[in-house]
């Protein structure tokens, strides 16, 4: 891995927070000697921890960014996980095909996105769900996790704030109705399996190939 720097570790907050109430939910879908692409892994946190968590199998991290991608080495090698845990992809989601090699590909069963689709573009997701049946088996899933907006639930006050200032941020941002990502879900031939209410007004939204 070459000379990383422990130094490029970020932090980010919330992954502080929600890792365990994710990795609860993943536990149910986690099977041994396989592996498990992460989208938009950011800081690289989730990763280490959920790597820790399921020994058993691979964590592939990847982000577009590459500050984040020096943050995840660098918090694989301060975990001392380099041995077990490779590098992290530099996906775009929407740059396609995904540069995933065919050993990974022959390896993976689920693909996990964590707190992206409301802050990129809705091409993004779009482009997510089209890569991941691409990169994905008939049975395999893909979980979405992160604030959504349901047609027959109240949105919170604190999403509602929330999906205001993404959109001051960046018009294109915004929190996505369930419905909306079902659809497209649909259309890619994936089947919502399970929606897992989560702390602090988000879900875990698990989609299975058919
Ligand atoms: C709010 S951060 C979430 C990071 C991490 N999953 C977490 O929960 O802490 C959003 C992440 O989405 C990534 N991202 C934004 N646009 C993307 C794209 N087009 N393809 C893949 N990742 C993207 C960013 O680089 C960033 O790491």
């Amino acid at each position: 891995m070459g000379n990383i720097n422990l130094d490029n570790r970020l932090n980010f907050p919330a992954t502080k927070r929600n890792r365990y109430s994710i990795a609860r939910v993943l536990r149910d879908y986690i099977s041994p000697n396989s592996l498990f692409l992460e989208i938009a892994s950011g800081s690289g946190e989730h990763g280490v921890f959920f790597q820790k968590t399921f020994p058993s199998i691979i964590w592939q991290t990847s982000d577009p960014e590459l500050v984040h991608r020096k943050s995840i080495n660098s918090w694989i090698k301060h975990e001392g996980l380099f041995y077990k845990m490779p590098e992290p992809l530099d996906i775009n989601v929407e740059k396609r095909p995904w540069p995933i090699t065919k050993q990974i590909r022959s390896l993976i069963k689920g693909i996990v996105c964590i707190n992206m689709i409301h802050i990129s573009p809705w091409s993004c997701t779009k482009a997510l769900f089209k890569e991941s049946k691409n990169n994905l088996n008939q049975n395999h899933f893909l979980m979405i996790y992160g604030p959504f907006i349901r047609k027959d639930v109240q949105t919170s006050d604190s999403n509602l704030n929330f999906d205001q200032s993404l959109k001051f941020q960046n018009p294109l941002w915004g929190i996505r109705h369930l419905e909306e990502v079902n659809k497209l879900a649909f259309m890619n031939g994936f089947v919502k399996e399970k929606v897992i209410e989560m702390p602090a007004n988000n879900l875990s939204v698990i989609y299975r190939l058919n």
